[in-house]
């Protein structure tokens, strides 16, 4: 059998990590998918960096861009990261001559996401994006298959790893926010500009991605009112812990009489919800359907095993040609705008 043939633009941790995985599950990822997966060619910034695994038997190509026109590869993944630039220029290159795309990058897809779905469904070709929300966490195959047949009323979680770390930490030891910060970026999960994390940036990109699937409705990250926790302070967690509370970060998308209302800050969680005790760089979000009831998915968000496990989930799934619009619904049938939230209006 033909494998899948694959070029991989970026090669950072998750890059690394993909190929250190379909390295050492290839066995298994072929029985799985029905053929092998293979890498055939690779761009990044730069060739020399030692990233701890063998790229001198793929192919390089100088400008990442060109990945898109490799004679070879039938799928082109994306970890580059950025919303515009040359993510976004190889991402439409890609759909534009009919090849799949996967990618890892949730500001690109919040940004971007309706055209590329509806470039990927003009071009008949697969577009998948589950490591772009929670790492590792199924979420995306949760909501657009596994949930598939329920109206949503509601999907909200801990979205940024980085910022359960620092709340998680702030509250076991009583430390205050600037003294947890810079050990949460030695932990490699922080965001190049790390503001898009502490800010709540990364979390309204993943959540405007989950409301769009959820409700069908077009992603847009504009409408996402956005705060992060730079002002906590330790006092906060310690007054709120003597309530009955813990502080996360959620982002939380629902439905109520105005539309469809999306929100990122640090919200006050009773200790008998599940999401008080998720801790650590952990991602987890809750979606509530009205046949399947709560759902709560949970798990690492960040770092390169799990990313790179939902990345070659995806490559799975193209090798077995399932894929269907990358929405579940044909992009066009998503309805407008939402309607705008009434909290800060803020985008990045
Ligand atoms: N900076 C992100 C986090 C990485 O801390 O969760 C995964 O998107």
């Amino acid at each position: 059998v033909e494998p899948l043939k694959v070029a991989l633009a970026g090669l950072g941790t998750v890059g690394a990590g993909v190929i250190r995985l379909i390295d050492a599950n290839a066995d298994l990822i072929a029985r799985r998918a029905g053929r092998p997966i293979e890498i055939v060619a690779v761009s990044a910034r730069d060739r020399s960096k030692d990233r701890g695994v063998d790229i001198a038997r793929f192919d390089w190509v100088d400008d990442m861009t060109q990945l898109a026109h490799h004679p070879e590869a039938e799928v082109v993944v994306e970890l580059i990261g950025g919303s515009d630039g040359p993510a976004l220029a190889l991402a439409r290159a890609t759909l534009a001559a009919g090849k799949g795309l996967v990618t890892a990058n949730k500001a690109m897809i919040a940004h971007h996401g309706l055209e590329l779905a509806g470039m990927a469904e003009k071009s008949d070709t697969p577009m998948k994006f589950e490591a772009a929300v929670a790492g590792g966490v199924p979420v995306i195959k949760g909501l657009r298959e596994g949930a598939a047949a329920n109206v949503i009323d509601r999907v909200y979680g801990i979205l940024n790893g980085t910022c359960n770390f620092i709340l998680s930490k702030m509250e076991a030891e009583g430390r205050d926010f600037d003294d947890v910060l810079a050990e949460a970026q030695a932990m490699g999960y922080a965001e190049a500009d790390p503001g898009f994390d502490i800010d709540g940036v990364d979390a309204a990109h993943k959540l405007s991605i989950l409301a769009s699937l959820a409700f069908g409705t077009q992603p847009a990250f504009g409408d996402v009112a956005v705060g992060g926790i730079r002002d906590v302070v330790a006092a906060d967690i310690a007054e709120a812990a003597a309530l009955g509370y813990r502080v996360r970060l959620l982002g939380i998308a629902d439905l109520n009489g105005d539309g469809l209302f999306q929100r990122v800050h640090p919200h006050l969680v009773p200790f008998a919800h599940p999401l008080a005790h998720v801790t650590g760089a952990t991602n987890a979000v809750v979606a509530e359907g009205n046949f399947v009831g709560r759902l709560l998915f949970q798990g690492a968000g960040a770092g390169d095993g799990p990313t790179a496990s939902a990345v070659v989930a995806d490559l799975i799934d193209i090798a077995r040609t399932e894929f269907g619009p990358p929405y579940a619904m044909p992009a066009a049938s998503l309805a407008g705008e939402p309607a705008a939230p009434t909290g800060e209006r803020r985008s990045r």
